[in-house]
């Protein structure tokens, strides 16, 4: 599929109103996305799993209304309007119109809301953009009830990505490769797909235990941290790495082979951040607590052979990643070694998931 096919020839239907409501999840790359271009193409393919617990549900109610010339929506979240988020809104309105010709035809309520804390610093705009875009595609399948799945989720996550890169990979599917490789069928820059190869069981079922070290807002936005990319002195070969590790990653996802998982999954992290430390201008995004907590988690493996590893986001919290099988003495062991190294012990257990999901009723 291509951009093409998702402009909408017309329309059959023009309910005068209606609901729709969309949960959907966020998600953790393995192999990151860092660094863009215009507009929201992402500069190498990366693939995440999709998670469960942590996850946005957003309702829209929709009533035509006489004009038509400009957006028309109010925004609550957590229950409580919020004006500053509109402009985000406003300007991805702006980027999918084209796509979605019925905007202006009606006002949105959005209702939205997160299942983890606001302040957690865990990124909320995949999971933001997945449901909102989901929405919006549950209201065009009003609109145009022919349409058919794969269109509904290819576009779902088109227009999510154009809100949020990373937010294309919390669409559907439990692992999602986003990304155009040569080496990967139907694999897109334009949109995320559910990973086409093989994936051992272990892989299936994995623990995500989010440590919060740094609950506050991000030093870098994503779109500064993209930028960062530009002229950046190591930009072509991490982008060459990022290509070599997805093909690194295919028979290693296949077997199970969780030491080579482990080998790819920190150093893609350790890179990341490796690009923010050495891009002009600098930043070091992980706090005193990260590196201790990356220590405790490389004896603990050294020590016990569990196959624990972590993972990070463009943030200082951890992503510990584990098999299910190994989920309660991990456990044990964030309780007695990793918790304290959390703003008020806090972290958030989670795992490997499916997708959105619509909520009835
Ligand atoms: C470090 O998707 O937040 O989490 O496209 O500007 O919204 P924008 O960026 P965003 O970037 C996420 C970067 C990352 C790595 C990843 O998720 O692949």
């Amino acid at each position: 599929m291509t951009e093409q096919d998702f402009l909408p020839k017309s329309y059959s239907n023009f309910p005068d109103n209606g609901f729709v409501k969309w949960k959907a999840p966020s998600n953790i790359a393995l192999v990151k996305y860092w660094g863009k271009k215009p507009v929201q193409i992402p500069a190498n393919p990366s693939v995440s799993f999709t998670l469960d617990t942590c996850a946005t549900t957003t309702s829209i109610a929709f009533t035509k209304k006489d004009e038509q010339e400009a957006f028309s929506f109010d925004l609550l979240f957590e229950g409580k309007p919020r004006e500053d988020f509109k402009p985000k809104i406003q300007t991805f309105f702006e980027r999918v119109e084209k796509y979605l010709p019925f905007l202006k035809e009606y006002h949105f309520q959005i209702e939205t809301s997160n299942s983890f804390p606001h302040s957690s610093g865990i990124a909320s705009s995949a999971s933001g953009m997945a449901a909102l875009s989901m929405c919006l595609m549950d209201i065009e399948k009003q609109l145009n009830p022919e349409m058919d799945d794969t269109l509904f989720y290819t576009k779902a996550s088109f227009l999510a990505r154009l809100g949020s890169g990373s937010a294309c990979r919390s669409v559907k599917g439990d692992l999602v490769q986003w990304g155009a490789h040569e080496n990967i069928p139907n694999s897109s820059d334009e949109f995320g797909v559910p990973y086409p190869f093989e994936v051992h069981e272990v892989f299936k079922s994995y623990c995500d235990t989010i440590l919060l070290v740094h609950k506050g807002e991000k030093q870098v936005s994503s779109t500064v941290g993209h930028n960062l990319m530009h002229g950046h002195p190591y930009a072509e070969t991490r982008f060459q790495q990022a290509f070599d590790n997805l093909d690194a990653l295919k028979p290693i996802l296949a077997k199970g082979d969780l030491e080579g998982f482990i080998k790819i999954v920190e150093s893609e992290a350790l890179t990341l951040h490796a690009m923010m430390m050495t891009s002009m201008p600098y930043f070091i995004l992980m706090k005193p607590n990260t590196l201790e907590i990356i220590n405790k988690i490389w004896e603990y493996r050294e020590e016990t052979k569990v196959p624990v590893c972590f993972t990070l986001d463009a943030g200082a919290n951890v992503h510990v990643l584990y098999p299910l099988n190994h989920k309660e003495e991990v456990q044990k062991f964030i309780d007695q070694k990793l918790a304290q190294y959390c703003e008020n012990g806090q972290y958030i257990n989670d795992q490997v998931g499916k997708g959105a999901v619509e909520i009835k009723g």
